[in-house]
């Protein structure tokens, strides 16, 4: 199996590489990154020199030819977010790049008919949405990868409080990837037990853990620059949720047909993805608070979709 990043050179793409050639099951790597390509073989080479602990894989950097006939092509090129701007603010200084990408991905063969493209660049929604339009692939073979990254910083967090293992914790978070965000407590759980149940739990104390995940992104970006090894896992996960065509159903965006009257934006909803990508959208049950506000939050990137599609 093939995998490409698109960005390789950057953080977030040479984590996600390493992330990759740890989870042994990827035969070829390769990094790709026009804007900074001695970085990107920089990074491969790097990784290359770990290959006798790593397993056998070939990993290489080229440019967008290199990425032909890959399993999936993983994009995390984008200008990293201010301490102080959100994600959406980033929009306009991301779009026109990630136009180019894809339009100089497409040129230079990087998709083939059965890539899997999962998008990471930021806003990662609306970049999916455009993705979806415009990287040549049908809208179930583009994920993004949304919430994915934001569940898991919520899951990790709440063991920290609960003091239990972070594996054991489910807790989604849906919608955007963003601040319109969306905790889902009804069905979060520890090891079986729903959390409400679950010994010190107080409401107040979730809600700041989830705080706490909101915030997650800009207080990394303050302290080191910007976000790297959860985005990478994150982004592993759905690699190998394809890769593996395991049917997880996972928290991450695509181009959305119907569930809670979600159409016609990507934002994250629990979604059975296979080999072929997105296989559907699972109705689970939630509250209607924790539903309206899903679609609050559609709502928000709905807009910021129609100014961005004005701006052009
Ligand atoms: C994050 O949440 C920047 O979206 C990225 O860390």
């Amino acid at each position: 199996m093939k995998v490409s990043v698109i960005g390789g050179g950057g953080r977030v793409g040479s984590n996600t590489l390493f992330a990759l050639q740890c989870s042994g099951i990827i035969k070829e790597l390769v990094a790709i990154d026009v804007a900074a390509p001695d970085l990107a073989s920089g990074e491969a080479l790097d990784l290359r020199h770990g290959a006798a602990l790593a397993g056998a894989q070939k990993i290489w950097a080229g440019d967008y030819s290199a990425a032909a006939n890959s399993d999936v092509v993983v994009i995390t090129a984008g200008l990293r977010r201010k301490p102080d701007e959100s994600r959406l603010e980033l929009i306009n200084r991301n779009v026109s790049m990630f136009r180019t990408i894809l339009k100089e991905a497409r040129a230079g063969g990087a998709f083939s008919p059965n890539t899997v493209l999962v998008v990471v660049s930021n806003p990662v929604d609306i970049l999916t949405y455009i993705a979806v339009e415009e990287a040549g692939l049908p809208a179930q073979q583009v994920i993004g990868t949304g919430t994915m990254l934001d569940t898991t910083r919520f899951r990790s967090l709440l063991a920290e409080h609960f003091h239990v293992a972070a594996p054991d914790v489910q807790a989604l978070i849906l919608g955007e990837h963003g601040d319109s965000m969306v905790p889902i407590l009804s069905t979060a759980s520890i090891n079986g037990t729903p959390m409400k149940s679950f010994p010190g739990y107080e409401e107040g104390g979730v809600r700041a853990i989830f705080e706490m995940t909101k915030k997650a992104g800009a207080e990394v970006i303050r302290m080191k620059g910007g976000a790297g090894w959860a985005i990478a896992l994150a982004t592993r996960a759905v690699v190998e949720a394809i890769l593996l065509d395991t049917d997880r159903v996972l928290p991450v965006s695509s181009l959305q047909d119907g569930l809670w009257g979600l159409k016609n934006l990507c934002i994250s909803v629990p979604t059975r993805v296979r080999r072929s990508g997105v296989v559907e959208r699972i109705p689970i049950h939630i509250s209607a608070e924790e539903q309206q506000e899903i679609v609050t939050s559609a709502e928000v990137l709905s807009k910021t979709l129609a100014d961005v599609q004005s701006a052009c």
